[in-house]
């Protein structure tokens, strides 16, 4: 009607970061679909082609901007980034309320290759050729992988695939925050990633930290994961050091090695937190901080881990996998449960054994503070607006944007940032809040 002439035809800027992307928006409906699609193409195409995939992503950002509900093709005619693949599936879902091509596509396969790349550490191409051999569900895939190493991640599978919570996520960040703090007074430590967008549930929780005097953050998280380790929290990780250099701000990040999006020191891992700190708040005292503790008094972690005493001063003597003591803690218990069967228990029933902790993903990552609120943006995400961002800095500004800098090519100059803001600033953009950036 009237509303929709007003609003045609309606003009957004380019670029998703010129413009607000919230979480909550006027059109699912058609978001949702164009999802699906790039869902679809990053699991079929080649892992090194992504460009389908990202069309479909770049046409479902705009749509998440637009202000109004979308009514009618006209409405389209003056926005970018939509080409007429979406514009076929757009148009359907308006006259049909669903786009068939959509529909067909969530097939078998398609079922099946969700499935298997939500396994931590299986991507498009494993799944591939998890299908090939005939699999189609979990259990399949874990009669086919039988090995203790694999054992043990089956055993995490359905923990790491429930949602993780904010109340989680800040529990962790509670405890993460008194270890860091013993070791290293006035120490900054964020919660990036969807939390800091507003998200409610995650697939981990990621904590950027950093220090404000320059070169206090050297060698704290190795001490950091240390003492973490000792209070028995600790399932398994691995601690990637920094291979920064002032040259990487130049660079381009294409050239980094595969998967690799900065350089910074980070510990990727999983960290055990009771069950019940989804359910009551925590506090911000030391009663509830020993909940963690109460996970050993019951006797489900109950193997001391042998490096605990007074070394959590000595710098380094973090041990990157102990998975497989706790893994063993889990069997005996099962098998203690089980009295009287000989018979091994399988992941499954590993998994559903009655414990007072759930395993969490967790990524912590440390920042120089000349390059903390580049990391910050960087770490807030999405990957979407990260994408958008960095390539409006290439194109519009002649700028190499990372998690580490921006770097002018043109004068040939860094362009250092002390708050996110200054980024906005240094890069000629409107400043956007975290939850505006859910591209
Ligand atoms: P959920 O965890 O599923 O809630 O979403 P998320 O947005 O938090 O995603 P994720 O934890 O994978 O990443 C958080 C942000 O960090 C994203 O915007 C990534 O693009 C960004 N990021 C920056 N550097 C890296 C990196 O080296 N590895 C990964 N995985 N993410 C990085
Ligand atoms: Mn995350
Ligand atoms: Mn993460």
């Amino acid at each position: 009607g009237n509303d929709s002439n007003r609003r045609n035809p309606f003009i957004l800027p380019e670029y998703a970061c010129q413009r607000a992307t919230c979480l909550k928006h006027y059109n699912h409906k058609f978001t949702r679909a164009l999802e699906i699609l790039q869902n679809h193409a990053e699991l079929r195409d080649n892992e090194h082609d992504s460009s389908r995939a990202l069309a479909f992503r770049r046409a479902s950002c705009v749509l998440k901007s637009l202000p109004f509900p979308l009514t009618s093709m006209s409405q389209l005619k003056k926005l970018t980034n939509i080409g007429d693949h979406c514009k076929r599936v757009i148009q359907e879902i308006l006259e049909d309320g669903e786009c068939s091509e959509v529909t067909k596509l969530q097939d078998d396969w398609f079922h099946k290759m969700v499935v298997f790349t939500s396994i931590f550490g299986i991507g498009s191409a494993t799944a591939k050729k998890w299908i090939e051999k005939g699999w189609s569900t979990i259990k399949e895939a874990q009669e086919g992988h039988i090995s203790s190493d694999w054992r043990v991640k089956w055993a995490f599978h359905s923990d790491l695939n429930t949602p993780v919570k904010l109340q989680e996520a800040q529990y962790i960040q509670q405890i993460v925050r008194k270890e860091a703090e013993t070791i290293l007074p006035g120490i900054i430590l964020q919660i990036t990633g969807g939390f800091r967008r507003g998200k409610e549930e995650g697939h981990d929780i990621d904590i950027l930290m950093t220090h404000p005097e320059d070169g206090k953050e050297v060698g704290f998280l190795a001490r950091l994961l240390h003492r973490l380790q000792n209070k028995g929290i600790i399932l398994c990780g691995n601690l990637e050091k920094s291979t920064y250099s002032d040259d990487m701000l130049t660079l381009d990040s294409k050239l980094s090695a595969k998967g690799q999006l900065d350089h910074f020191e980070k510990w990727l891992g999983i960290i055990k937190i009771p069950q019940s700190c989804s359910e009551t708040p925590a506090r911000d005292d030391s009663g509830s901080l020993s909940n963690i503790g109460s996970c050993d008094h019951k006797g489900i972690n109950s193997v001391a881990h042998p490096t605990s005493n007074t070394a959590s001063e000595q710098p380094l003597n973090y041990q990157p996998f102990n998975l497989h003591e706790s893994f063993e803690d889990l069997e005996s218990k099962a098998k203690k449960q089980k009295l009287g069967t000989e018979n091994e228990l399988s992941p499954m029933e590993l998994a559903k054994l009655d414990r007072n902790w759930i395993a969490r993903r967790v990524d912590l990552i440390v920042s120089p503070y000349n390059q903390y609120f580049y990391a910050l943006v960087g770490w807030t995400g999405n990957k979407q607006f990260n994408r958008d961002i960095r390539t409006y800095a290439q194109k519009e500004l002649g700028m190499k944007l990372s998690s580490h800098g921006l770097y002018d090519l043109n004068k040939n100059c860094a362009l250092p940032a002390r708050s996110e803001k200054e980024v906005f600033e240094n890069l000629k953009l409107q400043y956007l809040e975290p939850w505006e950036r859910n591209c």
